[in-house]
């Protein structure tokens, strides 16, 4: 097959996790035969000091006309003055934005040899398999923002067919699985949540009455997620409550470097990043994880080109490679030397 994959590597770890991303991508498309047209395009903290623009017309253009966008991560401290006018993080708003990628799906696995690199007991971890499906497009990020003297105001707005959206493709993705669906909400204070859970409930009765839908309060599910996280299936939720949530939840699998996401909209192009940030403390060093971003890669090929056997075989391939060893220190095992993100790539790359 033919694809065209536009490639932003970012800020930080950014370009480090996203060469090993590019390296098993090319090695897959040769292996297959697939003609992939990868361009790398400036984006972020890296695309202000070019452009003063966090996203520059021709990446914008790119990633439109692209089959799929592959993304490091963005910001840094050079970026984030309190007064800074122009952040990196508008740039991926923007990006989220005009994508309209609104359901981010960001699946927690715990991997058997991981057991003991969480902080959480490993009995704990047992059989953790779920996916948030966090709205990504509305809700207080994109809200109006307003500045006073005094004050400062985020105005949260969810309309009905933004919610009816993201619970349909939560409640397609619980069909394929075990069924089990939670919504997460604050029902008790927030008006946007109280609609938020009304439509749920109509869409999930009335279009998936084989679903089981449970509603949770998000500090509630704050616990029960580190109490019994083994319980959860699919779990749907609003833009920020699923921003704090999936961070919470990456620590269920040991580290935030190894969590993927992909965001998609309504057709097969979908843009797709690790959770984690730009970790500007560890970057140019080498040492960070490159797993999120291999599985992101994992999902842009099920996702958006459509190939689930070289999708399953790469995340087969760091499954296998994490199994025998190849940690980065933010996994390694205790008494164990860890391995550099070039040497993590070059062990999967192995198996594949
Ligand atoms: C994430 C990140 C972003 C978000 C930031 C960088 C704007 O934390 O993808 O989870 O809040 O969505
Ligand atoms: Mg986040």
């Amino acid at each position: 097959m033919k694809a065209k994959i536009a490639v932003l590597p970012g800020d930080g770890i950014g370009p480090e996790v996203i060469a090993e991303g590019l390296r098993c991508l090319r090695a897959l498309a040769e292996r297959h035969g697939h003609e992939l047209t990868l361009t790398e395009l400036p984006f972020g903290g890296a695309a202000i000091d070019l452009t003063g623009n966090p996203l520059p017309r021709d990446t914008l253009e790119a990633c439109l006309r692209a089959d799929a966008v592959l993304l490091g991560a963005i910001g840094g401290p050079k970026w984030s003055a309190p007064e800074a006018k122009v952040r990196p993080e508008q740039g991926l708003l923007g990006l989220r934005s005009a994508l309209g990628v609104y359901a981010n799906l960001r699946p927690v696995r715990v991997h058997p040899a991981l057991l003991g690199a969480s902080t959480l007991k490993p009995e704990v971890l047992e059989g953790v398999d779920l996916v948030f499906v966090r709205e990504l497009t509305g809700g207080i990020y994109f809200g109006e923002k307003r500045r006073e003297p005094q004050s400062a105001t985020d105005v949260c707005t969810y309309t009905v067919a933004e919610i009816e959206r993201i619970v349909r493709a939560a409640a397609r993705l619980a069909h394929k699985r075990r069924r089990k669906l939670v919504s997460i909400d604050k029902a008790n204070v927030l008006e946007t949540s109280r609609l938020w859970r009304e439509v749920a409930t109509r869409i999930v009765r009335t279009e998936f009455p084989q679903i089981t839908l449970e509603h949770m309060l998000v500090d509630s599910a704050a616990m029960h997620l580190i109490r019994r996280p083994s319980d959860f299936d699919v779990l749907v939720t609003e833009n920020m409550f699923g921003d704090i949530l999936t961070d919470e939840a990456s620590m269920l699998a040991g580290s935030l470097g190894l969590l993927p996401s992909a965001s998609l909209g309504e057709g097969t192009r979908g843009l797709y990043e690790p959770i984690h940030g730009s970790a500007p403390d560890i970057a140019g060093r080498g040492i960070a994880n490159p797993c999120g971003t291999l599985l992101s890669v994992a999902l842009l090929l099920r996702h958006s080109l459509g190939l689930e056997g070289e999708a399953a075989a790469l995340e087969r391939a760091v499954s296998e490679a994490i199994a025998q060893g190849a940690r980065t220190p933010d996994i390694a095992a205790k008494g164990a030397s860890a391995l550099s993100t070039r040497e993590v790539g070059d062990a999967v790359l192995a198996k594949l």
